[in-house]
C-alpha cells in the first residue's frame, strides 16, 4: 500500500533534478504520473524509468508556460489515466546577473517559466477540480533565493517570492473546496545549482553515509503534500533539504509607528523612522538574507 494509490499527479519539469526524484517518488507512493516536460528525451527517460519499476507514467513534452500546452497535461491524466489529483509545479530556469546587468529577455525569461509556469497548469487544474466537484493538491516550487534574498537573482528571486505568494492566496481561494496549495523551498545538488552542493564523497571506509544534498531527499515530503494525510495543511511554505524539513512564517508586521491620528510629514518619517529599527533590532542597511539559511555546505556535507 503506497500513500498515493489509485491516485494520478502531474510533475512539470520531471525530467531532471527535483522533478524526476518527485515523479519517480510519487509513482512508487502508488501514483499514476504525467511527466511534464519541454526537454523530450528527458522526459521520455523518466516515464521509461517509471514503467520499468511496474509503475504507470505518459509524458507530456512542451512549455508548462504555455497555455495550451498547461491546459493539454491536464487533458492528457485525464484521458490517459483517468483522473487528476495532484499537481507538482516544479518546471524551472536560471538567468542569473545583478539588475544592473540583466537584459529583458532574461528578466522576462525567468519570470515567464516560473510564474506564468505556475499559474497555467494551476489554472487548469483547479478549473477541472472545481467543475466536477473534487479536491485536489497542488505543490509549487518556491525558494530560499525569493523568500530570503540571493544577491544576483532579482528576476529569480522575485519569481520566486511571487510564486510563495501565490501559493498562500490559491491555498485561501481553494480552502473550502478541498483544495490544498503549499510551497516548498528545495535545496540540493542539480543541474541548476551544480558546484554549489559539492560532489558526493564517500564516507569513512569507503561506506556510502547519508547524501545529505541529493535531490531525491526532497521528494518524500513532496509526496506527503499530494496525499490526502496533507488534507488540512494549505498556504504553507516549507524548506526541504537533506532530512530536514522547515516551516517558514510569511512576512510579519514586527514594529509600528503612528503619528497620533495626523498624516505624516516627510520630515517626521526622517525623524522617527529609527524607531521601527530600535524596536526590533533590525538593521537598516542592504543585507544578505541568504545568511538566514539554517542548513548550507558548512553546516551539512
Ligand atoms: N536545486 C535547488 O537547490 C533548488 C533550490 C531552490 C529552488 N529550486 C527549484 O526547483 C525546481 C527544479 O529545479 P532543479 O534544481 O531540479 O533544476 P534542473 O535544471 O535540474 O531541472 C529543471 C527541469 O525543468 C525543465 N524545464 C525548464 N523549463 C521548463 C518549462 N518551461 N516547461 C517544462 N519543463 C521545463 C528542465 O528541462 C529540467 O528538466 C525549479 O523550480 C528550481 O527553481 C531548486
Amino acid at each position: 500500500m503506497g500513500l498515493l494509490d489509485g491516485k494520478v499527479a502531474i510533475v512539470t519539469g520531471a525530467g531532471r533534478g527535483l522533478g524526476r526524484g518527485e515523479a519517480l517518488e510519487l509513482a512508487r507512493e502508488g501514483a499514476a504520473v504525467v511527466v511534464g516536460e519541454v526537454d523530450e528525451a528527458a522526459g521520455s527517460a523518466v516515464v521509461d524509468e517509471i514503467r520499468a519499476g511496474g509503475g504507470r507514467a505518459v509524458l507530456h513534452p512542451g512549455d508548462c508556460s504555455e497555455i495550451d500546452v498547461a491546459e493539454a497535461i491536464v487533458d492528457v491524466a485525464l484521458e490517459q489515466l483517468g483522473r487528476l489529483d495532484a499537481l507538482v509545479n516544479n518546471a524551472g530556469i536560471l538567468r542569473d546577473r545583478t539588475v544592473l546587468k540583466m537584459t529583458p529577455e532574461e528578466w522576462d525569461a525567468v519570470i515567464k517559466v516560473h510564474l506564468r509556469g505556475h499559474y497555467a497548469p494551476t489554472h487548469a487544474a483547479v478549473r477541472h477540480w472545481r467543475e466536477i466537484g473534487q479536491s485536489g493538491r497542488v505543490v509549487c516550487t518556491a525558494s530560499t533565493s525569493g523568500i530570503l534574498g540571493n544577491f544576483g537573482q532579482s528576476n529569480y528571486g522575485a519569481a520566486k517570492a511571487g510564486i510563495a505568494a501565490f501559493a498562500q492566496i490559491v491555498a485561501q481561494e481553494g480552502w473550502k473546496y478541498g483544495i490544498t496549495v503549499n510551497a516548498i523551498c528545495p535545496a540540493a545538488r542539480t543541474r541548476m545549482t551544480e558546484g554549489a552542493y559539492g560532489d558526493r564523497l564517500p564516507g569513512p571506509g569507503g561506506q556510502e553515509e547519508f547524501d545529505f544534498w541529493h535531490p531525491d531527499n526532497v521528494a518524500p515530503f513532496v509526496a506527503f503534500l499530494c496525499s490526502d494525510a496533507s488534507s488540512h495543511i494549505s498556504g504553507k511554505v516549507f524548506g526541504v533539504q537533506g532530512d530536514t524539513v522547515e516551516l517558514y512564517r510569511p512576512y510579519t508586521s514586527e514594529a509600528a509607528i503612528d503619528n497620533g491620528g495626523v498624516r505624516w510629514t516627510a520630515e517626521q518619517v526622517a525623524e522617527r523612522v529609527a524607531e521601527l529599527f530600535a524596536a526590533t533590532g533590525m538593521a537598516p542597511e542592504a543585507q544578505n538574507g541568504m545568511a538566514r539559511l539554517r542548513y548550507t555546505m558548512t553546516t551539512r556535507q
